[in-house]
Protein backbone atom coordinates (compact mmCIF):
# COMPACT_ATOMS: atom_id res chain seq x y z
CA UNK A 1 0.00 0.00 0.00
CA UNK A 2 1.32 3.31 -1.01
CA UNK A 3 1.50 6.40 1.02
CA UNK A 4 2.23 9.59 0.45
CA UNK A 5 3.12 12.78 2.65
CA UNK A 6 0.93 15.79 2.05
CA UNK A 7 1.69 19.59 1.95
CA UNK A 8 0.84 21.16 5.24
CA UNK A 9 0.43 24.39 6.90
CA UNK A 10 -0.40 26.31 3.97
CA UNK A 11 -1.37 30.32 3.92
CA UNK A 12 -2.32 31.00 0.81
CA UNK A 13 -4.42 29.09 -2.41
CA UNK A 14 -3.95 31.24 -5.89
CA UNK A 15 -5.22 30.32 -9.47
CA UNK A 16 -7.24 28.84 -11.69
CA UNK A 17 -8.60 25.33 -12.39
CA UNK A 18 -10.52 23.52 -14.82
CA UNK A 19 -12.59 21.14 -12.89
CA UNK A 20 -12.81 17.49 -14.72
CA UNK A 21 -16.00 16.11 -16.28
CA UNK A 22 -19.04 15.14 -13.99
CA UNK A 23 -18.47 11.54 -12.79
CA UNK A 24 -22.38 10.64 -12.46
CA UNK A 25 -22.70 12.47 -16.32
CA UNK A 26 -19.84 10.58 -17.88
CA UNK A 27 -21.19 7.18 -16.91
CA UNK A 28 -24.47 7.87 -18.64
CA UNK A 29 -23.19 9.05 -21.60
CA UNK A 30 -21.27 6.15 -22.18
CA UNK A 31 -24.55 4.05 -21.47
CA UNK A 32 -26.92 5.75 -23.42
CA UNK A 33 -24.99 6.08 -26.32
CA UNK A 34 -24.80 2.32 -26.04
CA UNK A 35 -28.50 1.84 -25.88
CA UNK A 36 -29.32 4.46 -28.47
CA UNK A 37 -28.49 3.60 -32.07
CA UNK A 38 -26.29 5.80 -34.09
CA UNK A 39 -22.99 7.37 -33.31
CA UNK A 40 -22.31 9.35 -30.01
CA UNK A 41 -19.92 11.51 -29.58
CA UNK A 42 -18.76 12.70 -25.98
CA UNK A 43 -16.40 15.97 -25.13
CA UNK A 44 -14.84 16.42 -21.61
CA UNK A 45 -15.37 12.72 -20.77
CA UNK A 46 -13.79 12.01 -17.19
CA UNK A 47 -11.36 9.94 -17.83
CA UNK A 48 -11.33 8.44 -13.92
CA UNK A 49 -11.40 4.83 -13.19
CA UNK A 50 -15.01 4.63 -12.45
CA UNK A 51 -15.99 5.69 -15.95
CA UNK A 52 -13.09 3.65 -17.33
CA UNK A 53 -14.83 0.27 -15.56
CA UNK A 54 -18.15 1.65 -17.13
CA UNK A 55 -16.59 1.80 -20.67
CA UNK A 56 -15.07 -1.52 -20.37
CA UNK A 57 -18.18 -3.26 -19.43
CA UNK A 58 -20.25 -1.63 -22.50
CA UNK A 59 -17.05 -3.15 -24.85
CA UNK A 60 -17.98 -6.47 -23.20
CA UNK A 61 -21.20 -6.47 -23.97
CA UNK A 62 -20.50 -5.64 -27.44
CA UNK A 63 -20.04 -2.35 -28.26
CA UNK A 64 -17.45 -0.51 -30.32
CA UNK A 65 -16.13 2.87 -28.24
CA UNK A 66 -13.07 4.53 -29.40
CA UNK A 67 -11.16 7.41 -27.79
CA UNK A 68 -9.87 10.20 -30.42
CA UNK A 69 -8.78 13.49 -30.11
CA UNK A 70 -9.90 13.57 -26.61
CA UNK A 71 -13.34 12.68 -27.66
CA UNK A 72 -15.44 9.51 -27.06
CA UNK A 73 -17.07 7.71 -29.98
CA UNK A 74 -19.53 5.70 -28.98
CA UNK A 75 -21.15 3.31 -32.08
CA UNK A 76 -24.74 2.28 -30.21
CA UNK A 77 -27.15 -0.55 -31.90
CA UNK A 78 -30.18 0.09 -29.01
CA UNK A 79 -30.89 -2.13 -26.68
CA UNK A 80 -31.05 -5.04 -28.47
CA UNK A 81 -27.41 -4.41 -30.24
CA UNK A 82 -26.29 -5.54 -26.77
CA UNK A 83 -24.81 -9.07 -27.03
CA UNK A 84 -24.48 -11.56 -23.93
CA UNK A 85 -20.19 -11.05 -22.70
CA UNK A 86 -18.42 -14.00 -22.22
CA UNK A 87 -16.30 -12.61 -18.97
CA UNK A 88 -17.90 -11.27 -15.74
CA UNK A 89 -18.31 -7.66 -15.85
CA UNK A 90 -16.03 -6.29 -13.58
CA UNK A 91 -17.53 -2.60 -12.21
CA UNK A 92 -14.33 -1.97 -10.24
CA UNK A 93 -15.19 0.39 -7.12
CA UNK A 94 -18.22 1.64 -8.97
CA UNK A 95 -21.69 1.67 -7.85
CA UNK A 96 -22.91 3.76 -10.42
CA UNK A 97 -21.71 1.36 -13.14
CA UNK A 98 -23.20 -1.83 -10.98
CA UNK A 99 -26.48 -0.10 -10.51
CA UNK A 100 -27.84 1.15 -13.41
CA UNK A 101 -25.90 -1.37 -15.75
CA UNK A 102 -28.16 -3.86 -13.74
CA UNK A 103 -30.91 -1.86 -14.56
CA UNK A 104 -29.79 -2.40 -18.76
CA UNK A 105 -29.37 -5.80 -18.37
CA UNK A 106 -32.53 -6.87 -16.46
CA UNK A 107 -34.22 -6.04 -19.84
CA UNK A 108 -31.52 -8.32 -21.67
CA UNK A 109 -32.54 -11.78 -22.82
CA UNK A 110 -29.38 -13.56 -22.14
CA UNK A 111 -26.83 -13.93 -18.82
CA UNK A 112 -24.48 -11.70 -17.31
CA UNK A 113 -22.50 -11.85 -14.28
CA UNK A 114 -21.71 -8.42 -12.21
CA UNK A 115 -18.49 -8.28 -9.64
CA UNK A 116 -16.25 -5.21 -8.43
CA UNK A 117 -13.59 -4.65 -5.44
CA UNK A 118 -14.31 -5.27 -1.81
CA UNK A 119 -15.84 -2.04 -1.41
CA UNK A 120 -18.95 -3.40 -3.79
CA UNK A 121 -18.73 -6.65 -2.51
CA UNK A 122 -19.94 -4.83 0.93
CA UNK A 123 -22.63 -2.29 -0.71
CA UNK A 124 -26.26 -3.40 -0.79
CA UNK A 125 -27.73 -4.36 -4.07
CA UNK A 126 -31.41 -5.70 -3.52
CA UNK A 127 -32.86 -1.61 -3.42
CA UNK A 128 -32.42 -2.62 -7.40
CA UNK A 129 -32.37 -6.62 -7.56
CA UNK A 130 -35.71 -6.44 -5.75
CA UNK A 131 -37.75 -4.38 -8.18
CA UNK A 132 -36.21 -5.83 -11.20
CA UNK A 133 -36.83 -9.51 -9.98
CA UNK A 134 -40.42 -7.70 -9.54
CA UNK A 135 -40.52 -6.41 -13.04
CA UNK A 136 -39.58 -9.99 -14.18
CA UNK A 137 -35.98 -10.43 -14.38
CA UNK A 138 -34.26 -13.23 -12.89
CA UNK A 139 -31.70 -12.29 -10.46
CA UNK A 140 -29.45 -13.93 -8.21
CA UNK A 141 -26.27 -13.20 -5.73
CA UNK A 142 -24.45 -13.47 -3.07
CA UNK A 143 -27.13 -13.46 0.42
CA UNK A 144 -30.37 -13.96 -1.45
CA UNK A 145 -29.47 -11.52 -4.36
CA UNK A 146 -28.14 -8.73 -1.99
CA UNK A 147 -24.18 -8.68 -2.61
CA UNK A 148 -21.47 -8.72 -5.44
CA UNK A 149 -21.38 -11.44 -7.50
CA UNK A 150 -24.67 -10.73 -9.21
CA UNK A 151 -25.83 -13.21 -11.80
CA UNK A 152 -28.94 -11.80 -14.67
CA UNK A 153 -31.05 -13.10 -17.06
CA UNK A 154 -32.88 -10.64 -18.36
CA UNK A 155 -35.81 -9.99 -20.87
CA UNK A 156 -39.51 -9.50 -21.07
CA UNK A 157 -39.88 -6.79 -18.11
CA UNK A 158 -43.48 -5.56 -17.23
CA UNK A 159 -43.90 -1.70 -15.85
CA UNK A 160 -43.69 -1.08 -12.53
CA UNK A 161 -45.43 1.22 -10.00
CA UNK A 162 -42.41 2.05 -7.11
CA UNK A 163 -42.04 3.95 -4.18
CA UNK A 164 -38.34 4.28 -3.56
CA UNK A 165 -37.83 3.36 0.35
CA UNK A 166 -34.47 5.36 -0.53
CA UNK A 167 -34.03 8.64 -2.44
CA UNK A 168 -31.13 7.26 -4.31
CA UNK A 169 -30.44 8.23 -8.11
CA UNK A 170 -28.82 5.21 -8.67
CA UNK A 171 -32.27 2.95 -8.04
CA UNK A 172 -34.05 5.40 -9.79
CA UNK A 173 -32.14 5.07 -12.80
CA UNK A 174 -32.02 1.46 -12.94
CA UNK A 175 -35.70 1.55 -13.03
CA UNK A 176 -36.27 3.96 -15.34
CA UNK A 177 -33.64 2.12 -17.81
CA UNK A 178 -35.73 -0.84 -17.20
CA UNK A 179 -38.53 0.40 -17.47
CA UNK A 180 -37.58 1.86 -20.94
CA UNK A 181 -36.95 -1.71 -22.01
CA UNK A 182 -40.58 -2.91 -20.33
CA UNK A 183 -43.99 -3.64 -21.56
CA UNK A 184 -46.25 -0.58 -20.79
CA UNK A 185 -45.72 2.79 -18.31
CA UNK A 186 -43.59 2.66 -15.54
CA UNK A 187 -43.83 5.23 -12.44
CA UNK A 188 -41.33 5.84 -9.75
CA UNK A 189 -42.06 7.61 -6.87
CA UNK A 190 -39.29 9.71 -5.06
CA UNK A 191 -39.00 10.44 -0.97
CA UNK A 192 -37.16 13.28 -2.06
CA UNK A 193 -35.62 15.26 -5.27
CA UNK A 194 -32.57 13.31 -6.10
CA UNK A 195 -29.66 14.19 -9.17
CA UNK A 196 -31.68 14.10 -12.49
CA UNK A 197 -29.09 13.07 -14.97
CA UNK A 198 -30.58 10.47 -16.36
CA UNK A 199 -34.01 12.04 -17.33
CA UNK A 200 -32.30 14.93 -18.74
CA UNK A 201 -29.93 12.43 -20.51
CA UNK A 202 -33.34 10.66 -21.91
CA UNK A 203 -34.27 13.91 -23.18
CA UNK A 204 -31.19 14.92 -25.06
CA UNK A 205 -31.06 11.29 -26.80
CA UNK A 206 -34.65 12.02 -28.17
CA UNK A 207 -36.81 10.32 -25.38
CA UNK A 208 -39.81 11.22 -23.65
CA UNK A 209 -39.40 11.10 -19.50
CA UNK A 210 -42.12 13.38 -17.46
CA UNK A 211 -41.20 14.47 -13.98
CA UNK A 212 -44.19 16.31 -11.52
CA UNK A 213 -43.60 16.21 -8.20
CA UNK A 214 -41.30 13.69 -7.57
CA UNK A 215 -43.52 11.42 -10.04
CA UNK A 216 -41.35 10.00 -12.67
CA UNK A 217 -43.28 8.47 -15.59
CA UNK A 218 -41.70 6.90 -18.34
CA UNK A 219 -42.78 4.31 -21.15
CA UNK A 220 -41.74 1.37 -22.61
CA UNK A 221 -40.35 0.53 -26.04
CA UNK A 222 -38.98 4.14 -26.94
CA UNK A 223 -35.85 4.41 -29.36
CA UNK A 224 -33.26 6.74 -28.58
CA UNK A 225 -30.80 8.08 -31.05
CA UNK A 226 -27.27 8.71 -30.77
CA UNK A 227 -26.74 12.53 -29.29
CA UNK A 228 -24.02 14.76 -28.93
CA UNK A 229 -22.84 15.04 -25.33
CA UNK A 230 -20.86 17.58 -23.57
CA UNK A 231 -19.94 16.33 -19.86
CA UNK A 232 -20.14 19.58 -17.58
CA UNK A 233 -17.49 20.05 -14.75
CA UNK A 234 -18.03 17.42 -11.64
CA UNK A 235 -19.41 20.11 -8.80
CA UNK A 236 -18.37 17.03 -6.16
CA UNK A 237 -14.75 17.34 -7.70
CA UNK A 238 -15.05 21.24 -7.76
CA UNK A 239 -16.24 20.70 -4.14
CA UNK A 240 -13.09 20.10 -2.66
CA UNK A 241 -11.34 23.63 -3.65
CA UNK A 242 -14.52 25.08 -2.96
CA UNK A 243 -13.96 24.20 0.95
CA UNK A 244 -10.06 24.72 0.65
CA UNK A 245 -10.29 28.30 -0.97
CA UNK A 246 -12.66 29.27 2.09
CA UNK A 247 -10.66 27.74 5.05
CA UNK A 248 -7.14 29.09 3.76
CA UNK A 249 -6.82 32.49 4.25
CA UNK A 250 -5.44 34.91 1.55
CA UNK A 251 -7.14 32.68 -0.62
CA UNK A 252 -8.56 33.03 -4.31
CA UNK A 253 -9.42 30.80 -6.26
CA UNK A 254 -11.65 30.26 -9.70
CA UNK A 255 -13.01 27.13 -10.87
CA UNK A 256 -14.03 26.64 -14.52
CA UNK A 257 -16.83 24.88 -15.74
CA UNK A 258 -18.80 23.69 -12.81
CA UNK A 259 -21.79 21.60 -13.29
CA UNK A 260 -25.17 23.51 -11.73
CA UNK A 261 -27.55 21.05 -11.99
CA UNK A 262 -29.90 22.37 -9.13
CA UNK A 263 -30.12 18.55 -8.08
CA UNK A 264 -26.55 18.75 -7.61
CA UNK A 265 -25.72 22.68 -5.52
CA UNK A 266 -26.61 21.57 -2.33
CA UNK A 267 -23.33 22.34 -1.34
CA UNK A 268 -24.01 26.31 -2.21
CA UNK A 269 -27.01 26.44 0.66
CA UNK A 270 -24.20 25.33 2.58
CA UNK A 271 -21.67 27.69 1.94
CA UNK A 272 -24.06 30.51 2.19
CA UNK A 273 -25.51 29.22 5.18
CA UNK A 274 -22.05 28.97 6.47
CA UNK A 275 -20.98 32.32 5.16
CA UNK A 276 -18.59 31.42 2.75
CA UNK A 277 -17.25 34.35 -0.39
CA UNK A 278 -18.59 32.24 -2.98
CA UNK A 279 -19.87 34.07 -6.60
CA UNK A 280 -20.56 32.19 -9.75
CA UNK A 281 -19.00 34.64 -12.31
CA UNK A 282 -20.65 33.49 -15.52
CA UNK A 283 -23.40 30.73 -16.38
CA UNK A 284 -24.62 28.80 -19.24
CA UNK A 285 -27.94 28.08 -17.86
CA UNK A 286 -29.50 27.15 -21.31
CA UNK A 287 -27.56 23.72 -21.96
CA UNK A 288 -28.47 20.53 -21.29
CA UNK A 289 -27.02 20.53 -17.89
CA UNK A 290 -26.24 24.22 -17.11
CA UNK A 291 -22.67 25.15 -15.85
CA UNK A 292 -20.75 27.88 -14.70
CA UNK A 293 -17.47 29.69 -13.28
CA UNK A 294 -16.90 30.11 -10.02
CA UNK A 295 -15.00 32.51 -7.85
CA UNK A 296 -14.37 31.22 -4.09
CA UNK A 297 -12.08 33.89 -1.56
CA UNK A 298 -10.72 33.11 2.09
CA UNK A 299 -13.95 33.61 4.41
CA UNK A 300 -14.97 33.33 8.19
CA UNK A 301 -17.03 30.20 8.49
CA UNK A 302 -19.95 29.70 11.42
CA UNK A 303 -21.27 26.53 11.68
CA UNK A 304 -24.98 25.25 10.58
CA UNK A 305 -27.51 22.52 10.72
CA UNK A 306 -27.51 20.36 7.61
CA UNK A 307 -30.67 17.92 7.33
CA UNK A 308 -33.93 16.65 5.03
CA UNK A 309 -34.29 17.17 1.94
CA UNK A 310 -30.52 18.59 1.52
CA UNK A 311 -29.04 15.75 2.01
CA UNK A 312 -29.39 14.24 -1.24
CA UNK A 313 -28.29 17.29 -2.89
CA UNK A 314 -24.45 17.44 -1.16
CA UNK A 315 -24.42 13.51 0.15
CA UNK A 316 -20.96 13.00 -1.84
CA UNK A 317 -19.70 16.64 -0.56
CA UNK A 318 -20.49 15.89 3.40
CA UNK A 319 -16.66 14.46 4.00
CA UNK A 320 -15.59 17.81 2.87
CA UNK A 321 -18.16 19.63 4.14
CA UNK A 322 -17.31 17.90 7.49
CA UNK A 323 -13.77 19.42 7.51
CA UNK A 324 -14.79 22.89 6.38
CA UNK A 325 -16.92 22.64 9.80
CA UNK A 326 -13.68 21.52 11.65
CA UNK A 327 -12.42 25.37 10.73
CA UNK A 328 -16.01 27.13 11.27
CA UNK A 329 -17.01 28.95 14.64
CA UNK A 330 -19.45 27.12 16.46
CA UNK A 331 -21.50 23.83 15.96
CA UNK A 332 -22.61 21.76 12.69
CA UNK A 333 -25.12 19.49 12.94
CA UNK A 334 -25.32 16.84 10.26
CA UNK A 335 -28.67 14.69 9.98
CA UNK A 336 -30.96 12.97 7.77
CA UNK A 337 -28.02 10.92 6.13
CA UNK A 338 -28.08 7.80 7.22
CA UNK A 339 -26.92 7.10 3.64
CA UNK A 340 -23.58 7.47 4.37
CA UNK A 341 -23.00 4.52 5.76
CA UNK A 342 -23.38 2.33 2.74
CA UNK A 343 -21.33 4.35 0.26
CA UNK A 344 -17.45 3.65 -0.68
CA UNK A 345 -17.02 3.50 2.55
CA UNK A 346 -18.99 4.08 5.76
CA UNK A 347 -18.68 7.79 5.05
CA UNK A 348 -19.60 8.74 8.75
CA UNK A 349 -17.29 6.34 10.58
CA UNK A 350 -14.02 6.53 7.98
CA UNK A 351 -14.43 10.85 8.30
CA UNK A 352 -15.20 10.96 12.01
CA UNK A 353 -11.84 8.36 12.54
CA UNK A 354 -9.57 10.14 10.17
CA UNK A 355 -10.39 13.58 11.27
CA UNK A 356 -10.23 13.09 14.95
CA UNK A 357 -6.68 11.49 14.00
CA UNK A 358 -5.50 15.07 12.43
CA UNK A 359 -7.37 16.63 16.32
CA UNK A 360 -10.77 17.84 15.20
CA UNK A 361 -13.63 17.52 17.85
CA UNK A 362 -16.23 15.63 15.81
CA UNK A 363 -18.65 13.11 16.50
CA UNK A 364 -20.50 10.23 14.97
CA UNK A 365 -24.18 9.95 15.39
CA UNK A 366 -26.75 7.48 14.45
CA UNK A 367 -27.78 9.64 11.09
CA UNK A 368 -24.48 11.55 10.71
CA UNK A 369 -22.15 13.78 12.94
CA UNK A 370 -21.54 16.42 15.07
CA UNK A 371 -18.72 18.75 14.35
CA UNK A 372 -16.93 21.34 16.89
CA UNK A 373 -15.03 24.20 15.55
CA UNK A 374 -13.20 26.03 15.68
CA UNK A 375 -10.19 23.95 16.01
CA UNK A 376 -6.42 24.16 15.13
CA UNK A 377 -5.44 20.74 12.75
CA UNK A 378 -2.56 18.85 13.77
CA UNK A 379 -1.36 16.23 11.90
CA UNK A 380 -0.62 12.19 11.74
CA UNK A 381 -0.91 9.44 9.67
CA UNK A 382 -4.19 8.90 7.89
CA UNK A 383 -5.72 6.71 5.54
CA UNK A 384 -8.52 7.18 2.37
CA UNK A 385 -9.84 3.53 3.44
CA UNK A 386 -9.72 3.10 -0.45
CA UNK A 387 -12.66 5.97 -0.84
CA UNK A 388 -11.56 8.68 -3.45
CA UNK A 389 -13.17 10.91 -1.31
CA UNK A 390 -12.36 10.62 2.03
CA UNK A 391 -8.93 10.87 0.44
CA UNK A 392 -9.20 14.00 -1.23
CA UNK A 393 -11.04 15.56 1.76
CA UNK A 394 -8.08 14.60 3.68
CA UNK A 395 -5.30 16.20 1.30
CA UNK A 396 -7.24 19.65 1.75
CA UNK A 397 -7.57 18.97 5.34
CA UNK A 398 -3.49 18.56 5.11
CA UNK A 399 -3.14 22.65 4.02
CA UNK A 400 -4.41 23.54 7.52
CA UNK A 401 -2.44 21.13 10.00
CA UNK A 402 0.83 22.49 11.52
CA UNK A 403 2.31 19.33 11.93
CA UNK A 404 3.31 16.21 9.31
CA UNK A 405 0.16 14.54 7.09
CA UNK A 406 0.86 11.15 5.77
CA UNK A 407 -1.98 9.97 3.43
CA UNK A 408 -1.95 5.72 2.98
CA UNK A 409 -3.89 4.29 -0.06
CA UNK A 410 -3.44 7.94 -1.80
CA UNK A 411 -4.01 5.73 -5.23
CA UNK A 412 -7.98 5.76 -4.89
CA UNK A 413 -8.15 9.22 -5.85
CA UNK A 414 -8.49 8.43 -9.67
CA UNK A 415 -11.50 6.83 -8.99
CA UNK A 416 -13.25 10.44 -9.67
CA UNK A 417 -10.45 13.31 -9.74
CA UNK A 418 -7.24 11.61 -11.67
CA UNK A 419 -5.35 15.12 -11.80
CA UNK A 420 -6.26 16.16 -7.83
CA UNK A 421 -2.68 16.84 -6.67
CA UNK A 422 -1.52 18.04 -9.86
CA UNK A 423 -4.27 20.62 -9.49
CA UNK A 424 -3.79 21.35 -5.77
CA UNK A 425 -0.30 21.80 -6.44
CA UNK A 426 -0.88 24.46 -9.09
CA UNK A 427 -3.05 26.89 -6.71
CA UNK A 428 0.27 26.43 -4.27
CA UNK A 429 2.32 27.87 -6.09
C1 LIG B 1 -24.96 8.75 -8.08
C2 LIG B 1 -25.90 8.77 -7.08
C3 LIG B 1 -25.57 8.85 -5.65
C4 LIG B 1 -24.13 9.34 -5.44
C5 LIG B 1 -23.16 8.62 -6.33
C6 LIG B 1 -23.51 8.84 -7.79
C7 LIG B 1 -25.39 8.65 -9.48
O1 LIG B 1 -25.67 7.56 -5.07
O2 LIG B 1 -23.76 9.21 -4.10
O3 LIG B 1 -21.84 9.08 -6.10
O4 LIG B 1 -24.57 8.88 -10.39
O5 LIG B 1 -26.57 8.36 -9.71
P1 LIG B 1 -27.07 6.99 -4.49
O6 LIG B 1 -28.00 6.79 -5.62
O7 LIG B 1 -26.71 5.70 -3.81
O8 LIG B 1 -27.56 8.03 -3.52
Amino acid sequence: MASVKLKTNINRLNGKIEIPGDKSISHRSVMFGAIAHGETTVTNFLPGEDCLSTISCFRKLGVRIVEENGRLRIFGKGFEGLSEPSEVLDVGNSGTTIRLLMGILAGRPFFSTLAGDQSIARRPMTRVTGPLKQMGAVIDGRKDGDYTPIAIRGGNLKSIHYQLPVASAQVKSALILAGLQAEGTTTIQEPAETRDHTERMIRQFGGEIQTDQRLITVKGGQRLRAAEVHVPGDISSAAFFLVAGAVIPESEIVLKNVGLNPTRTGIFEVLEKMGANVQIISNDPDSFEPSGDIVVKSSNLTGTIIEGDLIPKLIDEIPIIALMATQAKGKTIIKDAEELKVKETNRIDTVVEELRKLGASIEATADGMIIYGQTKLTGGTVSSHGDHRIGMMLAIAALVCDGEVILENPESISVSYPNFFLHLHHLIQ
